[in-house]
């Protein structure tokens, strides 16, 4: 795609921000940083977004509780077509991580990750996601 150079005005606070975030993770100038922030917060935009993405969801919880280890695999069968794989980790005796690999149109694998990450007894969920178009 070819590069179009504009120019920013920023307040210096704002601009301090984003040469910590670009140095924080080793960006090597702000245009990257930037390019990095815009694509992140385009990709994450799920209701405007039907762009085609890969990306992962990752869920720990525990496998005591009722119903939720069936419940996750349901919900994976209703979108067989957006999982590419999954996988299981016994993280403790009793806490489990589970990363599936997902890709499709981003609105479709919002709502997947919603619905896994909705299941009572999830303690932590969340989706990540790039574009792969
Ligand atoms: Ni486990």
């Amino acid at each position: 795609m070819p590069i179009v150079r504009f120019s920013v005005s920023l307040e210096k606070e704002l601009l301090q921000s984003l040469d910590q975030f670009a140095a924080e993770n080793h960006f090597t100038n702000r245009s990257q940083a930037l390019r990095h922030l815009i694509n992140e917060h385009t990709v994450t935009h799920k209701w405007q977004c039907n762009n085609l993405v890969a990306g992962s969801i990752t869920l720990v919880f525990n496998h005591h509780r009722r119903d939720l280890m069936k419940k996750l695999t349901d919900i994976q069968h209703d979108y067989h077509d957006m999982i590419l794989s999954s996988q299981h980790f016994h993280l403790e005796k009793e806490l489990c991580m589970e990363i599936i690999a997902v890709k499709g149109k981003a609105a479709s694998l919002t709502k997947l990750a919603d619905r896994l990450i909705a299941v009572k007894g999830i303690q932590h969920g969340k989706l990540t996601m790039s574009r792969a178009d």
